[in-house]
Formats: structure tokens, sequence, C-alpha cells
């Protein structure tokens, strides 16, 4: 062994040490950039490589002529009936100024596999159409809403509506809607059919701008602005007007349990933001998963700067009335998780837990990519009498929940091996490499120190036992002063 060598060793496990994580941070920023350059990362953005699925639970309605009397909702859960979700990025324009713009794509194709059941099956929930119109025409004249109730009755619209499951969801022909969009267009979101999730296929999210990343690691994937607005105005306050972190997809690389996972969602009308719950690990990879905290959807008495999303009820719903065409739509966590308790008695059938209506997103906490999500809503309506309509009966004010759902996916197959490969054995494999480079620059010149020692106080030329060895070697790194000198020839004699 020579002394270039052992110099050499110990010169490139120091500087490992040091340039080691540099290079790999570095890696780290020029692989999650935003470019079509970096190809790999670039087309797993474009086109989300993870199959991502979306579970729908129906809360089928057991007894409507009872509600109509002024009865307690009894709900029975039904499905989940799954879709898988394609989602694609489109128009993609890169600007001057470290942005992006982009659509994205989204369509659905059902999944009878996953399911419980299929899409002919029937379950019964609440008409939004009449109960819906029936609370935002409250307040009109009387005669407005005996007339509307008159409507209603022409074609047959009653408050609650049993149809399949394939129908309640990508639409249904009403004859009502037909005549509405014929002589009022413009009240009613949708031209055709009308389903909960009628506009969903083939539609986009909106134009997204989002930082590239390029200049500042740290703002990647942040939303600039949406749709041309860089704040919304569905709300009260600019706190809560406020377009806050991504697009809900990826996050900033290198994150701390002090992180938090912000992200703006054009389906629930407004930022959201989740926080650190717990490390864990996923197929072999670190994760940090991140929940939902108990203040998501407090109302503004729980919650001082929830203020702006009222006027509000009990804490757990967030009131999107303002953008969903002033209907009485309300979204909580599915089974009102983490909701006021009073809400689960004014319905008889629900029973939230966390493992099975909480969210999380599961985070590689040194890249910001996703490994495993779930995301649950659920979507409510208020309902309650509104004299004149008569198809609302007696019901009772409530907050009825229709349906939930959950949007899910983790990242598999090759997508993980690569992810794997990349940025989980490589830092690794670098890791152990600037050890390995410092152990073996360290032995070798205690090797040739003990050596050079050893000459100079005349140790017998046997070489010392195991044991010997260890004592000194232990005592010379600790501190050369204190080594006996004598004490391993003591104990080589006494082991003799
Ligand atoms: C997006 O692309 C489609 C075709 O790919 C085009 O018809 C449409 O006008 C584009 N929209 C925008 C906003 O650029
Ligand atoms: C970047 O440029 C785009 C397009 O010109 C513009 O819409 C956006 O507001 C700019 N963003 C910033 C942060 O300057
Ligand atoms: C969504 O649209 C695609 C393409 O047009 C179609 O193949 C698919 O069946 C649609 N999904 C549903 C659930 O209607
Ligand atoms: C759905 O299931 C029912 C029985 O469970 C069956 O009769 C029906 O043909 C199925 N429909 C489709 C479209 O597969
Ligand atoms: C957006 O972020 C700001 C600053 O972090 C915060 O004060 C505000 O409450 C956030 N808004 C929403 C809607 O999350
Ligand atoms: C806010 O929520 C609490 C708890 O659910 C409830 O007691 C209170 O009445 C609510 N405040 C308003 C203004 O609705
Ligand atoms: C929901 O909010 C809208 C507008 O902000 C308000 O008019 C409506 O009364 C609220 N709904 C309920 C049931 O509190
Ligand atoms: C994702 O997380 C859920 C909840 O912790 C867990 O049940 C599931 O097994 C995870 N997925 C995979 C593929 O490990």
């Amino acid at each position: 062994m020579t002394r270039a060598f052992r110099v050499l060793a110990l010169f490139f496990g120091v500087l490992l040490t040091f340039v080691g994580p540099i290079i790999i941070d570095d890696q780290i920023v020029k692989n999650t950039v935003i470019d079509p350059n970096n190809e790999m990362s670039y087309n797993m953005w474009k086109d989300v490589p993870v199959p991502f699925y979306m579970s729908i639970y129906f809360f089928h309605i057991l007894n409507p002529q009872e509600i109509l009397k002024g009865e307690k909702p009894m709900v029975e859960q039904r499905g989940p009936y799954v879709y898988r979700k394609r989602i694609q990025k489109d128009n993609i324009t890169f600007h001057p100024n470290n942005t992006v713009s982009y659509k994205e794509y989204r369509s659905y194709y059902f999944e009878r596999s996953m399911s419980v059941g299929n899409e002919s099956d029937v379950v019964t929930i609440p008409n939004m159409l009449v109960l819906g119109a029936a609370v935002m025409m409250e307040n009109l004249p009387f005669a407005v809403r005996i007339m509307v109730s008159t409507t209603f009755k022409t074609f047959k619209e009653g408050a609650f509506l049993t149809k399949t499951v394939g129908e309640l969801m990508w639409g249904y022909d009403s004859k009502l809607v037909d005549f509405l969009n014929k002589y009022l267009p413009g009240m009613l979101p949708s031209t055709g059919k009308f389903g909960l999730f009628a506009e969903f296929n083939n539609s986009d999210t909106g134009l997204f701008t989002i930082f590239t990343g390029k200049g500042n690691i740290r703002n990647i994937h942040k939303v600039n602005s949406w749709n041309g607005l860089t704040e919304l105005s569905y709300w009260q306050t600019p706190q809560c007007n406020m377009i806050n972190g991504t697009a809900g997809q990826m996050w900033p690389p290198f994150m701390t349990e002090e992180s938090t996972l912000p992200f703006y969602s054009p389906d629930a009308c407004r930022s959201l933001e989740l926080v650190y719950q717990r490390p864990g690990e996923f197929k072999g990879v670190p994760l940090y998963r991140f929940v939902a905290p108990k203040t998501m959807f407090a109302n503004g008495t729980d919650y001082a700067p929830n203020e702006g999303f009222c006027p509000c009820r009990q804490s757990g719903l967030l009131n999107v009335s303002t953008c969903r065409h002033n209907s009485p739509a309300f979204i909580s966590h599915p089974h009102f998780f983490n909701a006021d308790p009073v809400l689960l008695d004014y319905v008889q059938g629900l029973h939230p837990n966390e493992e099975e209506h909480g969210l999380f997103i599961d985070i590689h906490p040194q890249t910001g990519v996703p490994l495993n999500v779930s995301i649950r809503l659920q979507l409510n309506l208020y309902m309650k009498k509104v004299s004149g309509i008569t198809e609302t009966g007696k019901i009772s004010e409530v907050v009825m929940p229709m349906i939930w759902f959950e949007e899910s996916g983790y990242i598999d197959g090759p997508v993980l091996s690569t992810f794997y490969t990349n940025l989980v054995v490589l830092p690794a494999v670098m890791e152990y490499v600037q050890y390995g480079f410092i152990a073996l620059g360290l032995v070798t010149i205690i090797i040739a120190a003990f050596v050079h020692y050893k000459v100079k106080v005349k140790l017998p030329s046997r070489s010392p036992s195991d044991l010997c060895y260890h004592v000194f070697f232990n005592c010379m790194s600790h501190h050369s002063a204190c080594c006996p000198t004598n004490r391993c020839k003591t104990e080589q004699e006494s082991l003799h």
C-alpha cells in the first residue's frame, strides 16, 4: 500500500463527505426542474404515469317518503364505483420568466373489477334540481315559488331521484333541464345532460400557470395564476381568496417535518393545506405522511382565519355555494369525519373513522414526489321545507350527504423502480462510498502510524494479538497520550 494511495483515499473520503450531499441535492434540483430537456421527469409531469382512481360512494336513501313527512333521513352507503382516471397536460407554453402554462385534461373509465356492483345499479339520492332550487328561491315572491312548483310537477320532478349510478354520475336526459336551457339559457351549469359529474369527463381544470423551479427550486410547481387570476373572488377575505401552493400533484423538494403541503383545488374552490403527521416507509422508500388539520373545515367561530369562508354552519362544513352557481352545496370530510358530532344526529347511517375517511398524501421528503395518495371528500346538499314548493313537503332542515369520493393512486412498477434507483439507492450508495473512503483513509493512516510507532518503541517484531491491537486502536483514537505503551507487551506475554 503506497503512501500516495493512502493520502488519496483520505482526500476523496473527506471530499465526498462534504461534496456528496451537494452533488445529490444538485442532481435532485436538476432532475426535478420542469424542462423538456429533463426527458424522464418532464414526461412524468406531462402524462402522470401512475394509475389514478376515483372511487364513488353513494348515500342511498332508505326512507324518502318518511323524510318528506319530517322524519330523520336514513342512509346506506353504496359502492365503491371505481373509475380509472387518465390525466394529461396539454397546451403547454413556457414563458421567459420561468413559468409554464398548461391545461390538464381528465377522462374517466369505469373499472368493473374494482367496483362493488356495476353502473346499472339503482340508488336514491336527493334531487338537486328541485331541493337546490327550492332553497335558492326561498326569498322570491310566493307566486314565483308556486309557479316553479307547478313547473316541477309538469315535468314530473320530485324531491328524490331513483336512477342508475351511471345516470346520476354522468348525466341523464331531463325534460325540465331541456326546457330551462331552451327558455332560460345560462341558468343551469350544464347545457346537455344533468348529473353530478356530467361535465367532468374530457374536461380541463382551468389554465394553470406555475413556476418551473428554474432559478429558485423553492418555487417549483407553485401556482402563479389560475385562469389568469392570482386570487379568487368567491370568499369574504383576501386571506381566504389567496391561491396558495401547488396544483396538488407535486411539491418542492427538501421537505422537513415543519413543511406543509399547500395546494389549490379548483373543485373545492379554495386553497387547502395538509400538515405533517408521521414518518413511514413505502416499498423501501422513506416517506412523510401529510394529513388534513382538524381546522381545515372549521367555522369562523372555532378558527378565526376561516371567517372569510362564512356564512358558516357547524364546524366541518365548507359552504361552496358561491362557486356552485349558488346552489346550497357543502363540502366536508366523508361521513362528517372531524366535524361537529351533532351533524351525525341529523342523519342515520354515518360512521366516521380516520382509517376509512381521513385523507392523506405520502411524500418522499427529499424530492417532494407523492408515493401514495388518497384525497377523500364528501358532497352534501342543504335541504329543507320551502313554503310554496310543495315538492319539499315537511322536510326538516338538514345538511344531507349525497356522495363521497376518493381520488387515489400510488407509484408502482417501472416508475417506482426508476425512482427507487435514482433517488433512494444512488444517494445511499454515495453515502456508503463516502464513508468507505473515509474509513479506508483513516485505517491506512492509523496502520501507518502504528507501524511507525511500533518501530520507534522497539516492540517485538511479532504482530500484536487481536485483543491488544483492539485496545491500542481504541485508545489511539481517543487520546494518544493515555496509551499504555507497555500494556500490549504485558497482555501479549500473559496470553502466551
Ligand atoms: C389548446 O389546444 C387545443 C388543441 O390542442 C386548441 O384547440 C385550443 O385552442 C388550445 N387552447 C388554448 C387556450 O390555447
Ligand atoms: C410570467 O409571464 C406570464 C406570461 O407573460 C405572465 O402571465 C405571468 O404573470 C408572469 N409571472 C410572473 C411571476 O412574472
Ligand atoms: C369518458 O370519455 C371517454 C372518451 O371520450 C370515453 O371512452 C369514456 O367511456 C367516458 N367515460 C365515461 C365514464 O363516460
Ligand atoms: C349489472 O349487474 C346486473 C346483475 O348484478 C346484471 O343483470 C347486468 O346485466 C349488469 N349490467 C352490466 C352493464 O354489466
Ligand atoms: C394562504 O397563505 C397565507 C400565508 O401563508 C395564509 O395566511 C392564508 O391563510 C392562506 N390561505 C388559504 C386559503 O389557505
Ligand atoms: C361553529 O361551530 C361550532 C361547533 O360546531 C358551533 O357550536 C357554532 O354554533 C358554529 N358557529 C356558527 C356561527 O355557526
Ligand atoms: C352559503 O353561503 C351563501 C353565500 O355566501 C349564503 O347566501 C348562504 O346562506 C349560505 N348557506 C347556508 C345554508 O348557510
Ligand atoms: C397506501 O396507504 C394506505 C393507508 O395507509 C395503505 O392501506 C395502503 O396499503 C398504501 N398503499 C400501498 C400500495 O402500500
